[in-house]
């Protein structure tokens, strides 16, 4: 049997990687890569909708043709950035690269800060990504398993895990977002309506699908559909790196779990923290599902 990694959490120029999937000397390199006009990057803080944006992003490619993408894991369609391997052959890989990525803007590629590519930003209340992080710690093998809730929320709060503190990867995307091609979405906003958000992207991109397509897209994408999606769940990702008998990647797909999760006094600390660092941010935040009006 293949020895697994020697997977920990370490600290690259200001922020949290993993040893094993990332490499400092392959991250350097993504900085100064050139980057192509025809390049589109979905940029996301983990449990933000990545892999919701991933398979969203290949059906459109395939004008909503499912059996054009299901073959793959829905992260190979559209694959990480920062990803050792990836990262490697980014530089030669044909156009037109679609990427995701957690990196922090201060470590992406700074092309795209001069209108090279095109950068969607998908953001999700913190509160509901803090819940989502703590249960993937439990079946992402290459993370600490916490302790319990409590110590993840500290943690979490204290931006001691894979992709730093909410607030600076948010801050400093949404800061520079007048120097880039830049869409702002919100998990949130896809749960109301995952149409519009589908027609947003494709207008940003210059995609033209038809009413059909566009149907089809949105069909494939829904929570509902992509619980029952292997692909979409990493079902094919052996145990030495997902533990899957610890719970689904699709696991609840909804606004507002954080209600389920935080104590009153954990709820007024981190209400108290966001006040204070999203003071000068413009951004406003869903945090249950009954302030949605949803079109399904
Ligand atoms: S990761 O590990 O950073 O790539 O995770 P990420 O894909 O960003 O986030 C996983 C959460 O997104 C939810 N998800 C969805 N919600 C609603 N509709 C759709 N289609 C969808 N696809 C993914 C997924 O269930 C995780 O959230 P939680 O709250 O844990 O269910």
């Amino acid at each position: 049997m293949a020895d697994t990694p020697d997977f920990h959490l370490y600290q690259h120029k200001g922020f949290y990687f993993i040893s094993g999937i990332h490499s400092a000397e392959e991250l350097d390199k993504l900085k100064d890569c050139e980057i192509r006009d025809t390049d589109i990057f979905t940029i996301t803080y983990p449990k933000s909708g990545t892999i919701w944006m991933q398979q969203i992003l290949s059906l459109i490619d395939a004008k909503g043709d499912l059996s054009l993408t299901d073959k793959q894991l829905t992260s190979e369609q559209v694959p990480w950035l920062e990803l050792t391997e990836n990262a490697k052959n980014f530089a030669s890989a044909p156009s037109p690269r679609v990427r995701v990525s957690h990196l922090p803007y201060y470590l992406a590629p700074q092309g795209l800060g001069q209108k090279k590519g095109k950068v969607i930003y998908v953001a999700r209340n913190p509160k509901d990504v803090l819940v989502s992080y703590y249960h993937f710690h439990k079946v992402a093998v290459m993370m600490e398993t916490p302790k319990d809730f409590n110590e993840f929320f500290d943690k979490f709060m204290e931006g001691r895990v894979c992709g730093s503190c909410w607030f600076d990867h948010i801050t400093g995307w949404y800061t520079h977002k007048d120097e880039m091609n830049f869409l702002y979405l919100t998990y949130e906003e896809m749960i109301q309506d995952l149409k519009a958000a589908v027609l947003k992207i494709c207008s940003f991109l210059g995609k033209q699908l038809d009413e059909q397509q566009i149907d089809s897209v949105v069909k494939h994408c829904t929570f509902k559909q992509m619980k029952t999606n292997p692909n979409a769940n990493y079902e094919s990702v052996p145990e030495s790196l997902l533990n899957h008998k610890n719970g689904a990647f699709m696991r609840k797909g909804t606004v507002g779990d954080w209600k389920n999760h935080l104590t009153v006094a954990q709820n007024e600390m981190f209400d108290q923290v966001f006040q204070e660092r999203m003071r000068d941010v413009p951004l406003k935040f869903v945090w249950d599902i009954s302030e949605l009006k949803t079109c399904s």
